[in-house]
């Protein structure tokens, strides 16, 4: 097929070169927003008279067909087509003739582009939303039904003080609302429209970038036409944020993976999550959060991509930006499927052990901060009582004991101050009780957690 340009040229593109230069086996994924975009468009040209109403009908018409043919699967974006904006055109002027070689007026492929890839990720960041809401919803159902489940809490991955379960899955939750932040905050760039920068300097041609606009749903226009081609911030920040959220589905990932554990054993996987080995017939594999992890490093790597890809680039389009596609649509098919998955994970995947949980947090020395304060609160200054307490820990491991096992005169020995009543500040139960500060794992701080999140999340 003749390239639009053949007339300038007086030879054919070399085959590989063709191919290498294409982009229609992966921009063909904006076929409804090049629709979109170029119906706004037409009916731009239509009202400022740039096309006559018939003219302007007869591409509208055009352009929805192509979407019906589409959406019925008959008719798929390919080459030789370069891209889906000269795919969608040629397919036009097939169609309707030679009205359809007036579509392309007033505007360039540059401006084109970036329209379509902002509708794009605007509704992309719209389902992200949506899903992201659901994981919290799972997350905070979990947290209901367990905030007298007691955990330990580890600082340096060893053992530090008894926790809430429920605050500890709250605070997972908390991450993925400022994910949803972030990504309110990128859609609002995102939604902001280039078209009619056209290629870098604007048109003479009489257009009305304002009417398009508000057709397309953006808020705004770009006020330079040279950034609004030019720019790419928005996918970088958009897969900056996928990365954080990926971070975080990893770190409960990684949670997960050693809570089913032999060793830890704080919870198990139900066969609706989990794989069998091909070889040992024991095993019971944590796939769903290992892939997860494993996700994460990709998403990161896109972020890289895309830093890189507009570093030096001088004003303004370059042929550089059309290898911001891959990574945007990877980052979000990525980010969408393991959101999904950690939900399925947290619904029906997990059971918690809770033999083995209260167990965990009654065997240790989990509560040797609760120790020194109960002689805080008998006006022992706390860099004393901390000693004290220190000096009964080597006391204690000396012997293979824990504390609730020494006899109130050992108590004595190391302070005067201990008295019977230190036995119940010890119950790992009164240790997350008593921890009343604003924030902190007391269950009067997470039952008004959950009845927060019950009301932003479920009304
Ligand atoms: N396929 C191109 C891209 O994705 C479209 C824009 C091409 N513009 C140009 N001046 N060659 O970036």
């Amino acid at each position: 097929m003749a390239k639009v340009w053949s007339k300038r040229f007086d030879n054919t593109l070399n085959p590989f070169i063709e191919k290498f230069n294409a982009s229609i086996g992966f921009d063909s994924k904006l076929i409804l927003e090049d629709l979109d975009c170029s119906i706004a468009h037409a009916k731009m040209l239509g009202k400022t008279q740039v096309l006559s109403s018939s003219e302007t009908l007869q591409i509208i018409n055009g352009l929805e067909t192509i979407k019906v043919e589409y959406l019925e699967g008959k008719f798929f974006p390919s080459p030789p087509a370069e891209d889906i904006h000269y795919c969608i055109e040629e397919k036009l002027i097939s169609l309707i003739g030679a009205t359809g070689k007036k579509l392309h007026t007033g505007r360039s492929r540059n401006d084109q582009v970036g329209t379509d890839i902002r509708l794009w990720l605007r509704k992309e960041i719209d389902n992200l939303e949506i899903i992201i809401t659901d994981l919290q919803k799972s997350l905070l159902n979990l947290a209901k039904s367990n905030i007298y489940t007691l955990i330990p809490g580890y600082t340096h991955m060893q053992r530090a003080q008894p926790l809430s379960l429920a605050h500890h899955l709250l605070a997972y939750l908390e991450m993925f609302q400022r994910d949803r932040d972030r990504f309110k905050e990128v859609r609002s760039r995102v939604n902001t429209s280039p078209l009619g920068a056209a290629a870098l300097a604007g048109t003479k041609i009489k257009i009305d970038r304002n009417f398009t606009a508000l057709e397309l749903g953006f808020e705004k226009i770009y006020k330079n036409s040279i950034d609004a081609v030019s720019d790419r911030d928005f996918c970088i920040e958009f897969v900056s944020a996928s990365a954080l959220l990926m971070s975080h589905l990893s770190k409960i990932s990684e949670e997960i993976i050693l809570w089913v554990t032999d060793e830890f054993s704080f919870a198990k996987l139900t066969d609706k999550c989990a794989t069998g080995s091909s070889l040992m017939p024991q095993k019971k594999n944590p796939d769903v959060p290992e892939l997860i992890r494993g996700k994460t490093g990709r998403v990161y790597g896109h972020l890289q991509a895309l830093l890189t890809m507009v570093k030096g680039v001088p004003l303004a389009y370059n042929k550089d930006f059309q290898e911001d596609k891959e990574p945007i649509f990877d980052t979000a098919e990525t980010i969408s499927s393991c959101i999904q998955a950690m939900t399925i994970l947290l619904n029906e995947g997990l059971e918690f052990n809770m033999k083995n949980l209260s167990n965990s947090v009654e065997n240790d020395f989990s509560n040797a901060t609760d120790l020194a304060d109960y002689l805080v609160g008998k006006q022992v200054p706390f860099r004393t009582a901390y000693q004290v307490v220190g000096e009964m820990v080597k006391y204690c491991l000396e012997r293979k004991i824990l504390f609730k096992n020494l006899k109130i005169d050992e108590f004595k020995k190391f302070h005067p101050e201990f008295d019977e009543d230190v036995f119940v500040d010890l119950e790992p139960v009164n240790v997350v009780k008593s921890r009343t500060s604003e924030g902190g794992t007391g269950f009067s701080q997470v039952e008004k957690e959950v009845k927060n999140w019950q009301k932003k999340l479920l009304s």
